[in-house]
């Protein structure tokens, strides 16, 4: 498959390209552009951006990961950039995983309210979905990405030569968003994954890279709907949560330390695919391949605290939630999802007890 090189969605005025060591010349390009640049870069990323063009470009190294996304360093980073004379002609790039991406998204749609955006996701994971979409934030003491706003970058580089540096396990669970994203809406994209995975975790050019533009496409199809998460129908922006009510209420149950994003949704997206089960909605072979493929690949399944009525407390705080109502995004088959509204804590306490 040739993938394109660039995506340009009109309704959410963003671009997003997918090119091959682009980076410093990506970011030459927003300099040149831009009065003042400001680079928030994490840690683990080697850019070489020394050259005499580049004066107005700040580069803040920062060592990331879930626990920078708080008030606190969302204070020290708004702060700095007031210190160092932000103003309407800079442009703030954030180069690294979700974690980044989500708190310094967040820092450049509220500083001098709103200033040019660029990602350029490091991560499987936010290059698969956390770049897409515009939703930024922190987390608080009562649950996940509870602060935030919805804040379309300008541009999305997609640059799959820097997942060479990559962990498996951080591999792993990018692949738990992309076999999400398959799930909900494409059961072909299923198929080709279950049989391509051992390449894509080789990091296979081709694959690597029909994998995350698939699952860009997919992601942005219910964006592009429903960009604020207004509707509660199967278009909803909330059917790539599938896998999230549980998975989050897991993170922030363990601080973030247990597992990190993907290994909780996995968790989560085997509970609701089980959940989805148990309420007649997805047969019990379905279920069953989709357990085979996660355990193949060697995914998360399952947590103690899955039975625990702790947990509950955490899924109250969903984003999704109305009411006395925990509402789930569920699957019916494989490649199609639903926006399940009757479950309410005592129900949901007693299916997981099940099953
Ligand atoms: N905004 C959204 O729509 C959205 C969607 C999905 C997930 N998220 C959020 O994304 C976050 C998870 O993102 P993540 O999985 O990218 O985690 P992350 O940003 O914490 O990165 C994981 C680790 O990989 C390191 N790293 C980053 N790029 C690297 C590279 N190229 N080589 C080596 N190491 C590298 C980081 O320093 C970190 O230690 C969560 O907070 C989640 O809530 C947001
Ligand atoms: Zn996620």
């Amino acid at each position: 498959m040739q993938t394109k090189l660039s995506i340009r969605s009109k309704k959410l005025k963003t671009e997003i390209l997918i090119k091959k060591d682009y980076i410093s010349k990506f970011i030459k390009i927003i300099a040149k552009k831009n009065e003042k640049v400001f680079c928030f870069l994490d840690s683990k990323i080697n850019i070489n951006l020394k050259s005499n063009e580049q004066k107005n470009i700040k580069i803040i190294i920062i060592r990331c990961g879930e626990k920078i996304k708080t008030l606190e360093k969302y204070k020290v980073l708004s702060e700095k950039l007031i210190k160092n004379n932000v103003n309407r002609k800079s442009a703030i790039i954030a180069i690294g995983g979700g974690s980044l991406g989500d708190l310094v998204g967040f820092v450049a749609s509220t500083v001098l309210r709103g200033l040019d955006f660029f990602l350029i996701p490091t991560t499987l994971l936010s290059q698969v979905d956390s770049s897409i979409g515009g939703k930024n934030g922190v987390n608080t003491l009562y649950g996940k990405n509870l602060l935030g706003t919805f804040y379309q970058p300008k541009q999305v580089l997609i640059d799959i030569s820097v997942l060479n540096t990559l962990s498996k396990k951080e591999i792993k669970s990018g692949y738990a968003e992309i076999i999400k994203h398959a799930l909900i809406k494409d059961y072909s994209f299923f198929c080709w994954l279950e049989k391509n995975t051992d390449k894509l975790f080789d990091l296979d050019k081709s694959i690597l890279e029909k994998a995350i533009y698939k699952s860009i496409m997919i992601k942005l199809l219910y964006v592009e709907k429903d960009e604020k998460e207004i509707l509660s129908n199967n278009d909803s922006r909330a059917m790539l949560n599938f896998g999230h009510t549980i998975g989050h209420a897991i993170e922030s149950h363990y601080n973030y330390k247990k597992f990190n994003h993907g290994e909780a949704i996995s968790i989560g997206i085997i509970t609701e695919a089980k959940i989805s089960n148990y309420l007649g909605l997805l047969s019990s072979y379905e279920l069953e391949r989709i357990i085979k493929h996660f355990k193949k690949c060697r995914l998360e399944t399952f947590d103690n605290i899955l039975k625990s009525k702790v947990l509950i407390k955490k899924i109250i705080k969903d984003k999704k939630n109305f009411l006395n109502n925990i509402n789930f995004s569920l699957i019916d088959k494989i490649g199609n999802s639903i926006f399940y509204k009757k479950l309410n804590k005592e129900k949901v306490f007693k299916i997981l007890k099940k099953i």
